[in-house]
């Protein structure tokens, strides 16, 4: 028996209506901050993601599902969907277009992660990217409209969680700093945290093992070596988060596992796990398009993961609208009636109506079970004095009620009643 690959889901029909009610919410959302949707291919040439992510970063280095293709192309599936919005941005000419052009994703994610509860092979993101705009007002209506997303959801206990990591001008005398700090702390680093020293210094301080965490706590922080600019930046952000009545905590550690982010970086993350189950994330990405072979630009965005959405609405048990289903059941009794079941289902459908029938030959006692278990709100039985007559029979499958009428009136009573 084959199954599933690793990592990966299948979205079962009984699932479908958590990632529609997902997908409805964000397109409510972002019609009332003004994004447009994207959609980008599944895979890109590789060396868009190896030249905006980093080489050095997890997803770039370890996680990355890439192939050759027939033709010898080296192509990636989306392991994030940022660049390949870039791209579109740049290949379509969007920056002649009223700015910050604001686009918006829902995706499947390609990672080769490995699957625990939450974290998958195949995921799916909803994004939103606002570029050509630098004034930190943005970042602040950015901010706003990821976090009033999970209230739109309906899921609360959530932190805010929020950090500046400047600009490549005062990152490096920041990084200097971080590499002369851990250098007297080798010996008890772990594994990868001794790499991460050497190749990435900023990811030392989101590992996840206790002794890491407890010198990264201690670590130098990155707003302390902002330049005027950046600190600038940083200073209006937060003057406009607090009219907005966000309510963030800074926290210095917050770096984010993509190498793009200048300046804001921002994360949602649930009050019990934290950074283990992060909601969303996301950043300014000022010279993200310049290293596309842009001009430069000023941009940034936000992600969120959909299953982890689900997993919390499941879990704080928020309703969902349920899905719509047909409302009408055709049983029949002999083959003349089966002829004018299937010539009526076809006229309801046509109107509009939802219908199942019946098919072969079956006791009406065991249509009318079907047509329960179905939930559906009327079954009409048609046999020979039916079709004689030119009526159906509508059954009432709550109350049982059932009364004759004519086939020229059956949407009429149909939606009458079920107005
Ligand atoms: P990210 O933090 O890598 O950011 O991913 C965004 C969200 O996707 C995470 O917060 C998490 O909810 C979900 N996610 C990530 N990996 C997995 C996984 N393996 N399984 C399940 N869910 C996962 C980005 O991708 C950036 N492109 C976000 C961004 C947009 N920055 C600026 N604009």
């Amino acid at each position: 028996m084959y199954q599933a690959p690793r990592g990966t889901q299948d979205i079962l029909p009984e699932e479908q209506p958590y990632l529609r009610f997902v997908e409805v919410k964000a397109s409510e959302l972002c019609a009332r901050y003004g994004y447009e949707r994207i959609d980008t291919p599944v895979f890109e040439d590789a060396r868009l993601f190896t030249r905006s992510v980093g080489a050095e970063t997890d997803i770039v280095a370890k996680e990355m599902y890439t192939f050759a293709d027939r033709g010898g192309d080296e192509l990636t599936l989306r392991p994030e969907g940022t660049a390949p919005v870039c791209r579109a941005y740049l290949e379509h000419g969007m920056a002649t277009r009223t700015k910050p052009v604001k686009l918006y994703y829902i995706t499947p994610i390609f990672r080769y992660d490995r699957p625990q509860a939450g974290r998958y092979r195949q995921h799916h993101q909803f994004g939103f990217e606002a570029i050509g705009e630098a004034d930190p007002a943005i970042d602040a209506e950015v901010i706003d409209m990821a976090w009033r997303f999970y209230g739109l959801l309906g899921i609360g206990e959530l932190t805010l969680q929020l950090n500046s990591i400047g600009c490549s001008a005062c990152r490096s005398t920041y990084l200097d700093a971080l590499r002369s700090y851990y250098a007297v702390h080798l010996a008890i680093l772990c594994d990868d945290c001794t790499e991460r020293q050497v190749r990435n210094p900023l990811r030392l301080l989101d590992c996840k093992r206790p002794g890491c965490q407890a010198l990264a706590e201690a670590a130098p922080k990155s707003i302390d070596y902002l330049c005027p600019e950046c600190r600038a930046h940083f200073e209006k952000l937060t003057h406009y988060l607090g009219r907005l009545k966000l309510p963030y905590a800074v926290n210095h550690r917050l770096v984010r596992g993509l190498d793009y982010y200048t300046r804001t970086v921002f994360e949602v993350q649930p009050l019990s796990e934290g950074a283990q189950s992060t909601l969303g994330g996301g950043g300014r990405y000022d010279g993200l398009i310049e290293a596309l072979g842009g001009p430069p630009t000023p941009a940034l965005g936000f992600a969120t993961g959909i299953e982890r959405i689900i997993i919390n609405l499941k879990k704080q048990g928020v309703k969902i609208p349920e899905a719509r289903r047909p409302d009408v059941f055709i049983a029949h009794i002999g083959k003349a009636a089966q002829d004018e079941a299937v010539a009526l289902a076809a006229r309801l459908r046509l109107s509009g109506i939802g219908v199942l029938q019946s098919y072969g030959e079956r006791s009406l006692k065991a249509q009318l079970r079907q047509a329960g278990s179905l939930g559906v709100r009327y079954a009409l039985i048609t046999g020979d004095d039916e079709v004689n007559s030119g009526s159906v029979i509508r059954r009432d499958m709550t109350t049982s009620e059932q009364i004759i009428v004519p086939l020229a009136d059956v949407e009429r009573s149909l939606g009458a009643q079920s107005g």
